[in-house]
């Protein structure tokens, strides 16, 4: 009687597993949820999974069984005493659910409050009027879709990861694919008006405001930095001319690329942004709090597939707006350095963090707009700047200067020699070092400083740390020698001319009034010095900066003076002055340096309303 016992026992389980294995729709997930429902971040009714990074989520819709999927709940990381209501990519199999605790990290994609993010006990409620709320313990609302009184019928995790509450004509009332925090997912659309988000670090998911953000226009796709206004550090402009081309524009994350399009045309006229690598498995699309945008993947544990703007638009480490922070400069792979004259006692920048080049640099005195007469501008040269739209084209370096002083919110004139464009930023990011060898590419920085040591104050150190022998260097030591000249003629008594070569050479104005009050000229110093070869006497002794440089100084006092001879067929050629500054010849001996000729006066007085002018029709008189 055993056998048959036993063979019938067998035959109602092989029944029973051979009916649940043909008739188990996914039995483990569960991806919708009707109304009048709550759920508590804390309480017993979900389940909560522990992953060996420190997060731990609590699942409250789940979509799918088997391999990488959907789910939303509440997550939270670490101590867990605050958690977001977040969307996340889980792994699952059918028989266990939430499954890989140890590498199956929950991926959030999307969260409701991650500015917000709510402590124990709060609460999640879909109203029986249809509205998604989000209460903290306290019982003030964080969150809510303000659906009431839309016929909301229920909340459905579809497939693609998208949550939405639909009505009674299953048609979408609310969906967080219309309200993307920092990613995209596969299929997921982002439309102009819509922008993703970093958040402020991988360890503070709040969203990073006025910082990065990655945006559809209808010029293209963007990544900017700042506000008021952004800065464009990553631009793809669509080919498509716009007026044929209507309709509201977005990007689309598809199985191999990221595809610009437009709601008017059909999928023929996408526009490839990026290729991406195709998907083996699951992926997201993230913008990263340092503004890369990568591609995750799953393939058995979470990859980095693509980090977009490195891989397809050739980024370096360097083109990252803050690759070394505000004001830094970025060589190399990510070497960072502040501005700075090779004179410590003359910083005009200093490290936010000495320790953390990488994060930026401060001003040693910060810029005020009720001291702009103060204002005066640090040079560098041979560096790029990430931003390529201009606020003025085809100007000269003077108009750019200008333009920055004339507008207290400019914090740097960005010019480029070659074309003439003038960028007049009122953030400065960080600037990228350019190998002298490929100046080709490279502009020039006048970034803005304070300078409150005493009004007005010379740009002659500061010029001479950066390029010393550059064209420009000599445009405005000969410029402050006219500048000079103009001042003493207008000048009182009790300024003395030591005080104008203090002005000139040190950028200090000596109101030392017990100085003896000799009444030479300023030029007839440089006459006298030059007689009695002790042109360097001149340079102030306290610089140390002029003094490490106290040959070129003299050698570029040298030039000045050649270029302001009365006698302009004495004046030497452009070419001869950059041959000069690159040593290959000497400065011509014979010189005049008898610069108080009065009629070399006459020619300054009718240009004194313009120096700009002056200074090009001085230097290039009739020859
Ligand atoms: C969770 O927190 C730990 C420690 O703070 C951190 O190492 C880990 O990267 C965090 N995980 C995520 C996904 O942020
Ligand atoms: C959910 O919201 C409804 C309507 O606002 C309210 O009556 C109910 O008490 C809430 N449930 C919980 C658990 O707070
Ligand atoms: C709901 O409405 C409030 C107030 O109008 C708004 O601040 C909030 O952003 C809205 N929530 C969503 C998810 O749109
Ligand atoms: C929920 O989403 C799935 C797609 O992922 C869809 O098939 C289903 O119809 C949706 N349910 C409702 C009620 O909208
Ligand atoms: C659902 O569809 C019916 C028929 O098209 C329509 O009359 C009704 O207004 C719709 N309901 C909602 C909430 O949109
Ligand atoms: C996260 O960053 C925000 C914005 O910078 C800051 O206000 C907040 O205190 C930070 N939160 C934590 C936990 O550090
Ligand atoms: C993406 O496309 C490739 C090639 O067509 C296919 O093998 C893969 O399954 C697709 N991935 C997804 C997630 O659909
Ligand atoms: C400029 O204004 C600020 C704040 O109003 C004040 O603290 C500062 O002393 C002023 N600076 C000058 C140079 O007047
Ligand atoms: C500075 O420039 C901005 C942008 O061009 C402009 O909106 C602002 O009015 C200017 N401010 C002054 C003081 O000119
Ligand atoms: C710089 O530009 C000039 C003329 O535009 C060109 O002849 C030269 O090859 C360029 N040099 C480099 C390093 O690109």
């Amino acid at each position: 009687m055993r056998a048959p016992w036993i063979f019938y026992y067998c035959f109602a389980l092989f029944l029973i597993l051979n009916y649940s294995t043909t008739t188990a729709q996914p039995p483990f997930d569960y991806p919708t949820a009707k109304l009048s429902t709550t759920w508590t971040t804390t309480g017993s009714s979900l389940e909560s999974f522990n992953f060996i990074d420190g997060s731990r989520i609590r699942a409250i819709l789940l979509r799918g069984s088997f391999g990488p999927t959907f789910a939303c709940g509440f997550y939270c990381n670490g101590t867990c005493i605050s958690y977001l209501f977040s969307v996340f990519i889980v792994q699952t199999n059918s028989v266990n659910g939430i499954v890989r605790q140890a590498i199956g990290f929950p991926q959030v994609v999307w969260s409701a409050n991650r500015d917000l993010p709510v402590s124990d006990d709060a609460i999640l409620n879909l109203t029986s009027t249809g509205d998604l709320v989000l209460q903290d313990a306290d019982g003030s609302t964080v969150w809510t879709t303000n659906t009431t009184g839309k016929s909301v019928a229920g909340l459905n995790l579809t497939e693609d990861g998208n949550l939405v509450l639909f009505d009674v004509n299953r048609s979408v009332v609310w969906q967080s694919f219309d309200h993307p925090t920092d990613c995209l997912v596969l299929g997921q659309r982002l439309f102009v008006g819509q922008q993703l988000i970093p958040s402020v670090s991988s360890t503070n998911w709040t969203a990073q405001k006025g910082l990065f953000s990655l945006q559809v226009t209808d010029n293209g796709l963007f990544a900017y930095v700042g506000s008021n206004p952004a800065q464009t550090y990553y631009p793809s402009y669509s080919i498509y001319d716009n007026s044929a081309y209507t309709g509201t524009r977005y990007v689309r994350f598809l199985n191999g690329s990221l595809s610009l399009f437009s709601v008017s045309y059909d999928t023929s006229y996408a526009y490839t942004v990026f290729n991406i690598p195709q998907a083996s498995s699951a992926q997201y699309i993230k913008f990263m709090p340092d503004g890369h945008l990568k591609v995750f993947e799953w393939n058995i544990r979470w990859f980095v597939v693509a980090d977009l703007f490195n891989d397809y638009a050739s980024f370096g480490e360097c083109d990252y707006p803050l690759a070394c922070g505000r004001i830094g400069i970025c060589s190399g792979n990510q070497q960072c350095t502040c501005p700075a004259p090779r004179s410590p006692s003359i910083d005009y920048f200093r490290a936010v963090n000495d320790r953390q080049p990488n994060l930026g640099c401060s001003e040693v005195t910060p810029l005020t707009c009720n001291a702009t007469q103060y204002h005066t501008f640090f040079t560098l040269e041979n560096i790029r700047y990430f931003n390529i739209i201009a606020d003025m084209e085809k100007v000269d370096i003077d108009t750019c200067k200008q333009a920055c002083v004339n507008n207290c919110s400019c914090k740097a004139a960005i010019f480029d020699n070659n074309r003439g464009d003038c960028f007049l930023p009122f953030e400065l990011f960080t600037m990228i070092n350019v190998d002298p060898n490929e100046r080709n590419n490279s502009v020039s920085a006048f970034i803005k400083i304070q300078n409150v040591r005493s009004p007005p104050s010379s740009p002659l150190g500061v010029i001479l740390t950066s390029t010393i022998g550059s064209v420009l260097f000599l445009l405005a030591v000969t410029g402050f020698i006219i500048y000079i000249i103009r001042k003493r003629r207008r000048a009182t008594q009790t300024q003395t001319v030591e005080e104008s070569i203090r002005e000139m050479l040190c950028g200090r104005k000596n109101f030392d009034q017990s100085q003896p009050e000799e009444s030479w000229h300023l030029l007839g110093v440089l006459q006298k010095c030059w007689e009695q070869g002790i042109l360097l006497d001149m340079v102030d002794k306290y610089s140390e900066d002029m003094q490490a440089h106290s040959s070129e100084v003299v050698e570029m006092m040298k030039v000045a003076s050649w270029c302001l001879q009365y006698d302009y067929t004495k004046r030497p050629s452009m070419s001869i002055v950059v041959k000069v500054l690159e040593g290959v010849m000497k400065v011509e001996s014979s010189l005049d340096y008898n610069f108080t000729d009065p009629r070399q006066q006459n020619i300054i007085v009718e240009h004194e309303k313009d120096m700009t002018p002056l200074l090009a029709s001085v230097l290039s008189g009739p020859r």
